[in-house]
């Protein structure tokens, strides 16, 4: 049997209890190659995400992949995010670890986005999860990253839903609206997985009950940070358990089958001044603009949650 190609996938990410279950899905994926993880504000601060990065690669015992620190703010705003309340203040939900041994790369976030996809045309697919200053900076120091990348994969924004951080706005694009604006109008293909699906895909007691029964070291490590995530979302009225943002990105790039798309024009809205970050896609087809966006718009969230506990147990169908 021929081996099957890999899908080589570099993260941008915030991590964050959601951040870190996404790259420990992708690191338990067989197809799944994780090439480099750069990290930004959001979460939490930059120096404790990229800490936290340098933590997974050390659990996923892969040392030698590239973890760079990037944004420490947004671009053009004061850093306001309250993602600590989420995902408490070390962003892995108060969970103590120890200090990881292995050290960041030189290069800031953004020189590792460029040199990875220049270095390997056609090949990566960058998959941000938090705020998108680094890719912003990424696409405007090299803008030919755009014609380069295979594809961009991002958890972000709200289609045609309600926002989860303002009424409009989802938290990555309300985090860094002008960054989101530039990116979603860099010329490259993009994919937007946003609220309009990982709400639906919602983690149970009972069914992290059951990862964490497993007893794997990634299992061990998601059964102690998703507590005070949970403990967040009940807290906030939404009883039924956690939903599945960042994994959900990666499950796409696994198996665009459990997800329906459709192409629209979506702008980010950077000038409100009450509520920015929100993303505003054009359904009006033709009338409207060329589209630059597959806007996820539909999960098959028990084949998503099945296949997530799967690779996360080792368990077969
Ligand atoms: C997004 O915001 C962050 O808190 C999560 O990690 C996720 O990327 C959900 O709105
Ligand atoms: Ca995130």
């Amino acid at each position: 049997m021929p081996e099957v190609q890999k899908r080589r996938v570099l993260f941008d990410t915030d991590p964050g209890v959601d951040d870190s279950m996404a790259i420990l899905l992708a690191f338990a994926s067989p197809e799944i190659e994780v090439v480099g993880l750069s990290t930004v504000f959001g979460n939490t601060g930059v120096d404790v995400t990229t800490a936290n990065a340098l933590r997974l690669v050390e659990l996923a015992g892969h040392p030698e992949i590239p973890v760079a620190a990037g944004a420490a703010k947004p671009l053009l705003r004061p850093n306001t995010s309250r993602g600590d309340m989420v995902h408490g203040k070390n962003g892995l939900g108060e969970a103590e670890f120890p200090e990881p041994k292995v050290k960041p790369d030189p290069r800031r976030a953004p020189q590792l986005i460029v040199d990875t996809i220049m270095a390997n045309p056609g090949e990566i697919t960058l998959v941000p999860l938090g705020p998108l200053t680094n890719v912003a900076l990424a696409v405007a120091t090299e803008p030919r990253i755009a014609q380069n990348v295979r594809e961009v994969v991002l958890m972000g924004g709200a289609a045609a839903v309600p926002g989860n951080v303002s009424p409009v706005a989802e938290a990555n694009i309300h985090n860094d609206p002008e960054a989101a604006r530039i990116v979603f109008h860099a010329g490259w293909p993009i994919t937007m997985i946003g609220l309009d699906v990982t709400m639906k895909s919602v983690m149970s007691e009972a069914y992290l009950a059951e990862l964490a029964a497993a007893r794997t070291p990634f299992t061990d490590f998601i059964a102690a940070i998703t507590r005070h995530y949970l403990d967040f979302y009940r807290s906030v009225g939404f009883t039924e358990g956690m939903p599945v943002h960042d994994s959900s990105a990666l499950a796409y790039v696994i198996d665009p089958t459990l997800f329906t798309t459709r192409h629209a024009y979506v702008d980010v809205d950077h000038m409100s001044l009450h509520h920015p970050g929100q993303t505003v896609a054009d359904w009006r087809g033709q009338r409207g603009e060329d589209p630059n966006v597959n806007v996820a718009i539909d999960v098959d969230a028990e084949r998503f949650l099945d296949l997530y506990r799967q690779r996360l147990t080792g368990a077969k169908a």
